[in-house]
């Protein structure tokens, strides 16, 4: 029987190995972990990670090929294939701070591995690394190895939150970059073979390991860029009256374009899109590739400046103030079925909204007051310029200043404005009579997400302004910026 275990228990390592001993019941999956309260939740009925599918896939496997552990070196050191899963922030002090990732994680898991291993092993990076990552790990590997084999293997994930399940089942493809020697071809097909399982073999790429590694960069820049492409085109559409999901859907009509990642919002987040460019941003400037660098630096400015112009918008059209007055905020989490508020546009309008001493009132369907308290309270960093970094407001003021409540009703309930933020479905099946009959007058609605009927709110009564549609004439009006 071939033994799996995964490093690192979090929202890539989790789902996938719960995939693979779903499709591999021949294969023992073991997913381990140094924070014990994580592997208890996995255990549990409560998962630490709110994913669609993701319950059912657990508990088809669960006790049976698939098990969660907190004794990480007893099934490191049992296993044949390693996939390693562990976080890779971005670093925020010392060289190469606000960009570079930061391999503490990678580094300690690489070293146990080479402490307690008795028999050859293929290690695979499953997180996104910079460039040439598995080439400092195979060095840590093998040196003190004691005649032990280790290859490595690049297996980057493509899965996206809230469709973790579907984009495992059906990959559009799975990339394997290993070592072009007989040893290194030899452990890329022991990996194929794991995946041929379910993915059709057209589907599974194999290739070296740098291009494995910048593939994952790649595509996330590339992705993140099509966002702020469609997002600087939404602040033209509002200068100038055209209509930017129209301009999308013209677009992406093209085959050479095609129609989808092309929604203008509030801004990207998630753990990679931002983390990854400023990786690759770091690998270029490494590189003296400046102008490559600046490159992909603006497309993280777009996402910065259009958090920034929604914040603006806000503030412009109540008359140029929101102190004192109560904003509801719909949806925190960084997109719809996901928990996760890593990088959340939610974090940095709130923390706009605040700065005007706004009165939040906060729901979204699955983020904990825990959490949303915890990311509002939590310095700003800011990543071009990393030894800046900005205290918004006292922890102990936002407790003041925010409320969080359990249902959109509530949050809006006396409130001057609305700002919807995730686009949750739910948000589109409110009673939105009902909500504009609880507010202040005139009652605001501020779209980031472009799921609200703009003319059937229009009719209840409400001022509304969406991402790159016509401007409602009462914002038209108001200057964009406020006057610096
Ligand atoms: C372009 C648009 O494709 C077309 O829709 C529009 O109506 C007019 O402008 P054209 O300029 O004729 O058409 O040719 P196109 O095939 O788009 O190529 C433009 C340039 O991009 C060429 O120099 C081509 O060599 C280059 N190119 C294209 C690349 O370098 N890489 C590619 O992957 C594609
Ligand atoms: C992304 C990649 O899609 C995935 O392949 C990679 O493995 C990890 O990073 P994820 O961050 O989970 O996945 O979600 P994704 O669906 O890519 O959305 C990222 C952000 O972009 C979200 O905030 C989303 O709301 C935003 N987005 C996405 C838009 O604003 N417009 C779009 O058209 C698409
Ligand atoms: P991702 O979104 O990439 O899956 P997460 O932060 O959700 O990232 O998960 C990474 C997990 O890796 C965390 O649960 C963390 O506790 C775990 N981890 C980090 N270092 C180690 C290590 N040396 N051994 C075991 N687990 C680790």
């Amino acid at each position: 029987m071939v033994k799996i275990c995964c490093i690192g228990a979090g929202y890539v390592g989790g789902p996938t190995m719960a995939m693979i001993a779903l499709k591999c019941p021949d294969i023992q999956v073991v997913v381990v972990d140094i924070a014990v309260p994580r592997i208890n939740a996995w255990n549990s009925d409560n998962l630490p990670i709110f994913e669609p599918g993701l319950d059912e896939v657990v508990k088809a496997c669960r006790g049976k090929n698939l098990f969660f552990s907190a004794d990480v070196e007893r099934h490191v050191a049992d296993a044949d294939i390693l996939f390693v899963s562990v976080n890779t922030p971005t670093k925020t002090q010392g060289l190469g701070a606000g960009k570079a990732a930061d391999l503490t994680y990678w580094e300690s898991a690489a070293r146990m591995i080479a402490d307690v291993s008795k028999t050859d092993k293929i290690v695979v990076e499953k997180s996104t690394v910079p460039v040439k990552t598995a080439e400092a790990i195979e060095k840590i590997l093998n040196v003190n190895h004691n005649g032990i084999k280790f290859q490595i293997l690049s297996n980057p994930e493509f899965l996206a939150e809230g469709t973790a399940i579907e984009d495992l089942k059906c990959p559009d493809r799975v990339l394997i970059g290993g070592r072009e020697t007989p040893e290194g071809k030899k452990a890329i097909q022991a990996l194929k073979d794991v995946y041929a399982r379910w993915v059709p073999e057209d589907r599974i790429i194999t290739m070296n390991l740098w291009s494995a590694e910048l593939s994952k960069l790649a595509a996330n820049a590339i992705l993140a860029q099509r966002i702020s492409s469609i997002n600087a085109m939404s602040a033209l559409c509002e200068a100038t009256g055209a209509d930017v999901t129209q301009v999308a859907h013209a677009v992406g009509k093209d085959s050479r374009v095609g129609s989808r990642f092309l929604n203008a919002s509030v801004g990207y987040g998630g753990s990679c899109f931002q983390k990854d460019i400023l990786n690759l941003v770091y690998i270029c400037e490494c590189n003296g590739l400046t102008e490559v660098a600046n490159y992909w630096k603006q497309v993280v400015h777009i996402n910065d400046y259009q958090k920034a112009r929604f914040v603006k918008r806000v503030v412009s059209s109540m008359f140029n103030t929101v102190s004192g007055k109560k904003i509801a905020i719909l949806g925190f989490a960084f997109k719809k079925d996901t928990g996760d508020t890593r990088e959340a546009a939610a974090i940095d309008v709130c923390h706009g909204l605040l700065g005007d001493n706004a009165k939040l009132s906060i729901y979204d369907p699955q983020v904990a007051e825990s959490q949303i308290l915890k990311d509002l309270s939590m310095n700003k960093f800011d990543w071009d310029h990393p030894l800046h970094l900005q205290q918004y407001m006292d922890p102990s003021e936002i407790s003041k200043s925010v409320s969080v409540v359990s249902d959109a009703y509530e949050a809006t309930k006396g409130a001057h404005g609305v700002c919807i933020l995730t686009e949750w479905d739910e948000f589109k099946e409110l009673d939105y009579k009902r909500i504009y009959d609880g507010m202040h007058k005139p009652a605001f609605i501020f779209d980031g997400r472009n799921v609200i009927d703009v003319d059937a709110l229009r009719k209840i009564g409400f001022i509304t302004y969406s991402i790159g549609k016509p401007l409602d004439p009462w914002v038209k009006d108001l200057p964009a910026a406020p006057p610096s």
